[in-house]
């Protein structure tokens, strides 16, 4: 796009990208975000990582004007979030992290009230929400009352309400929690659509496979403040990468094992006698193929090998020297499920 073009209306044409600086929130005495950086390209998502209570919802209620900033500036597109508030709203679409639409009405006529208040008329109004039960696969259930729908349902729902007035930047608080894993898959397949077609994403989400699933960068927030950013793998690499498990068969094998890691300088393994296993920090994928030769040569008698990724847990465990503990008892199922 040409950045120097000048203004033409329809939020498509804008430049679409997030540039966050130093943005501060008190409630009383309290900093709940505490100078907070994010830069979103044009076209891309930036996935917004933390526990509860991190910030991450205020942050994005700032972003989305529905709550002033103390401190900091940010443009949206061309504009100054405070000094543009109503260009800015033209420009977004949110998504929340409940899902807020009319339960007594059709999905239909959810998405109709909503393009009648954008101010489509009539005949637009109905064609957009078409495309847009077409879009996130709602056909079948348009004429249900929205009470009735299933929670993965919803949130399509609440996406497509979002994305009536085809905004240019997208924000998702939360879009699958307490989601099951299919309704999610169906959500990141809407969301990476949505991409496709070129609008800007800023995704919080307390699921690291969330932020690897849809996310260009990443950013991790923890008590207002931003503790580290860069690609997932990025960020796994900074907690180990993944960990390779073998169980040998038998005890006694277990040194030999050992001592073939140390001869090919694999760092920080370690030995549990106790269940025959050794775990090993693999940080790239070479690293992973060359333990795997190693194995095959030895001829070692292996009855067990498997990889798992470090858990949020431990990357927060890592990152802020503290576990990461998810107030919503359901949340930690789904972590222990994904992880
Ligand atoms: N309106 C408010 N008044 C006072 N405290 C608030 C308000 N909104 C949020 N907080 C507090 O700010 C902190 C960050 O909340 P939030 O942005 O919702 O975090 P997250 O979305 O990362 O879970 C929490 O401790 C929360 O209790
Ligand atoms: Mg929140």
């Amino acid at each position: 796009m040409d950045r120097n073009a000048p203004p033409v209306a329809g939020p498509r044409v804008m430049t679409a990208a997030v540039q966050v600086e130093g943005l501060v929130k008190r409630f009383g005495e309290r900093r709940v975000v505490d100078g907070v950086d994010l830069t979103i390209p044009e076209g891309t998502v930036l996935g917004l990582l933390g526990p509860n209570g991190a910030g991450k919802t205020t942050t994005v209620r700032m972003l989305s004007t529905l709550i002033r900033p103390d401190g900091g500036r940010a443009r949206i597109g061309r504009y100054d979030l405070v000094k543009q508030a109503n260009q800015v709203r033209r420009l977004i679409g949110l998504t929340g992290q409940y899902a807020s639409v009319d339960e007594g009405i059709s999905g239909r006529e959810n998405l109709y009230m909503i393009a009648r208040l954008l101010d489509l008329p009539r005949k637009r109004a109905w064609a957009r929400v078409d495309e847009l039960l077409e879009q996130f696969d709602l056909v079948e259930a348009a004429s249900r009352p929205a009470g009735k729908y299933s929670g993965g349902m919803r949130r399509r729902l609440d996406l497509a309400a979002s994305m009536v007035g085809d905004p240019a930047v997208l924000y998702l608080d939360e879009p699958t929690t307490g989601l099951d894993p299919r309704s999610r898959n169906n959500l990141w397949d809407s969301v990476r659509a949505l991409v496709d077609e070129g609008t800007t994403v800023l995704l919080t989400t307390q699921y690291m496979e969330e932020a690897e699933a849809l996310a260009d960068s990443v950013v991790v927030m923890d008590q207002g403040r931003v503790i580290a950013s860069g690609t997932s793998s990025e960020l796994r690499a900074r907690v180990g990468g993944q960990v390779l498990r073998v169980r040998t068969a038998g005890q006694e094998h277990l040194d030999q094992l050992a001592r073939r890691l140390t001869a090919m300088r694999a760092r920080n393994f370690r030995v549990d006698a106790e269940n025959s296993l050794v775990s090993v920090p693999i940080v790239n994928e070479s690293e992973l193929t060359e333990v795997i030769h190693m194995l095959a040569a030895s001829r070692l008698p292996i009855s067990g090998v498997d990889t798992h990724l470090p858990s949020l847990d431990e990357v927060f465990l890592t990152l802020t020297d503290k576990p990461h503990r998810p107030a919503d008892p359901d949340a930690t199922v789904v972590l222990r499920r994904v992880f």
